[in-house]
């Protein structure tokens, strides 16, 4: 769409984009779209813990990824992968999901604590995965050798100064399990059994974990439960564990993508009893993949490529990474219908692409993938959607550290190397405890052809948050370089005057672009400059691209 029409179709609203609540009329005479930030319409407090990764004993995840053990000639901690410490720190990385996923509702906490050459061997959850049509390689990703147990997974929190959020076991564990898992990581030095064990293990005082979720997909590899059947078992795991005098959270195994249903009937048996168990937070996963392979009831079949797409998979994934501002919506509006003042906030606690195999570093990394410049964008748009509901959303994972799907991280033996998507939590990590205040983008959708029909993408997408005199924004523009131009863009501040902007751009002319052990350094955030114009920014978003503006406000 040519400038000029722009103008005329967002005049007459065609193409006008309300990401907020108040209604502007567009005034982009000259630029292509315009973002107004409202300082004045706070949203809510951006939680750090939307800054969180999951990490589960699946493939190179654990072995080879955040553990190489204490005599490996890899950099090490105690057995931990020292870059990888460091990497989470420079990203102010604020919570670790573990021990899964789909691991969790077949793990026995037992097995992973006391000296490790004692440790009892277990066949993993994934040894069977399809992904793996020869079967599991040897190794600790097919009979987990537990190495890497409770212990080691809180140390690694602790030096790189994440939380731990610990799942617990409900398909094949008891509550009395669960509270004992409790009791090992929180009860007071010198006090109980557990207590006294974890202290044998070089841990005399507690661990202090907060966050305990309380079963895994229990619609599908925790239990296969029904809604109703999933509420009761809820009720009997947080009914009682011993509090220590913390203020423990809760999460709920919540629902896959949009089943609507899974919500309200949960709720609704919940609130059948009054009160809702005590939950903190209510778990949704969402994966992007894409469907123009045709999605088929196959684990995998239908999911595109990491690396090599056609030009229309770029623009179907980043529409269906979209998805996500609805499924917040409407999980909340349901949540709402039961608990009205919504003490129980989202925890979207699995996200990011999911593609199908090929392009893993090591064949031992199952589900394992590359991750392109189109990750960084739906990394970048998928934080923005969570800024904007900062008032629902409590806490994110994407799926997972390292080594699989969505990871910021690839590493095999002594090759590490960061993704584009790292680049994009780093940029983003000035949101993090900011105020999130309502943002108005208007600028021209993207067509494109979805299975040669036309279908249309949300053009540039945002957020922005406000700490002090400084503002952070963020854009991502989903265009297609060569396609869809870069969008020259009015960015006006209502209530404030700008002191000094500085921009930081991440974006590829190449959309398949990505880091590798060969070329590590292909993709990397670079300066950029913005203008300011009678008290307006003006900057051009290239297609392609992940952007933040850091505005210090005089
Ligand atoms: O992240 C991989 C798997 O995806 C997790 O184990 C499971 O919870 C989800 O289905």
């Amino acid at each position: 769409m040519k400038r000029r029409e722009f103008i005329n179709s967002a005049l007459t609203g065609g193409v006008l984009l309300l990401t907020g609540s108040r209604s502007v009329t567009p005034q982009a005479k000259l630029a292509d779209a315009r973002i107004e930030v409202l300082l004045d319409e706070p949203i809510g407090r951006i939680a750090p813990e939307i800054y969180g990764h999951f990490a589960e004993h699946l493939g190179g995840v654990v072995y080879d990824g955040m553990w190489v053990g204490e005599n490996s000639k890899v950099p090490n901690i105690g057995g931990i992968r020292k870059e990888l410490v460091e990497a989470m720190k420079k990203i102010k990385a604020s919570v670790v999901r573990w021990p899964g996923g789909c691991f969790a509702d077949s793990y026995n906490w037992r097995d992973g604590i006391g000296p490790r050459a004692q440790r009892p061997r277990r066949p993993n959850f994934w040894v069977d995965a399809p992904e793996w049509p020869k079967g599991a390689p040897d190794g600790p990703w097919k009979y987990d050798t537990n190495h890497f147990g409770t212990d080691e997974f809180l140390r690694f929190c602790q030096l790189s100064n994440t939380q731990p959020y610990l799942a617990a076991n409900l398909r094949s564990l008891t509550p009395k399990d669960f509270y004992e898992w409790v009791d090992y990581c929180n009860s007071p030095a010198g006090t109980t059994t557990l207590a006294e064990q974890r202290a044998a293990a070089g841990q005399r005082e507690p661990w202090k974990v907060r966050y305990w979720g309380v079963g895994n997909e229990s619609w599908g590899c925790g239990g296969n439960f029904s809604a109703d059947e999933y509420a009761v078992e809820y009720r009997r795991f947080a009914e009682w564990v011993p509090r220590y005098g913390m203020d423990l959270a809760f999460i709920g195994s919540g629902p896959n993508g949009g089943d609507l249903g899974w919500s309200r009937r949960f709720f609704g048996k919940l609130a059948e009893k009054g009160g809702f168990g005590k939950m903190w937070g209510w778990a949704l996963h969402h994966y992007t993949w894409n469907a123009s392979g045709g999605r088929t009831t196959d684990w995998y079949q239908g999911k595109g490529d990491a690396v090599n797409y056609p030009n229309d998979e770029w623009y179907e994934l980043l529409s269906e990474a979209n998805v996500m501002e609805k499924l917040i919506t409407d999980h909340w509006a349901v949540m709402g219908e039961f608990d009205r003042q919504h003490r129980v906030k989202l925890v979207v606690d699995e996200w990011g692409a999911w593609y199908k195999p090929g392009s893993e570093v090591h064949p031992t990394h199952l589900l394992g993938q590359q991750s392109t410049i189109r990750d960084a964008l739906i990394a970048g748009l998928t934080l923005d959607i969570f800024h904007r509901h900062a008032d629902k959303v409590a806490m994110a994972n994407v799926a997972q550290l390292i080594n699989c799907l969505a990871a910021l991280f690839l590493a095999h033996e002594d090759k590490f190397i960061v993704t584009p998507t790292y680049h994009v939590f780093e940029m983003y990590a000035a949101h993090q405890g900011a105020q999130s205040v309502r943002t108005n983008i208007s600028s021209p959708r993207i067509s494109y052809s979805r299975n040669s029909k036309p279908a249309t993408l949300r053009g540039l997408n945002g957020s922005a948050s406000l700490r002090d005199k400084q503002l952070t924004l963020t854009v991502t523009n989903p265009g297609l370089p060569g396609a869809n131009p870069a969008l020259e863009t009015e960015i006006a501040l209502h209530g404030a005057t700008i002191k000094e902007v500085q921009v930081t751009s991440l974006t590829a002319k190449d959309i398949h672009a990505h880091n590798s052990f060969a070329n590590p350094r292909s993709i990397e955030p670079q300066p950029a400059q913005a203008t300011v114009k009678g008290g307006t920014l003006v900057y051009s978003f290239a297609p392609a691209s992940v952007t933040k503006l850091q505005i210090t406000l005089a």
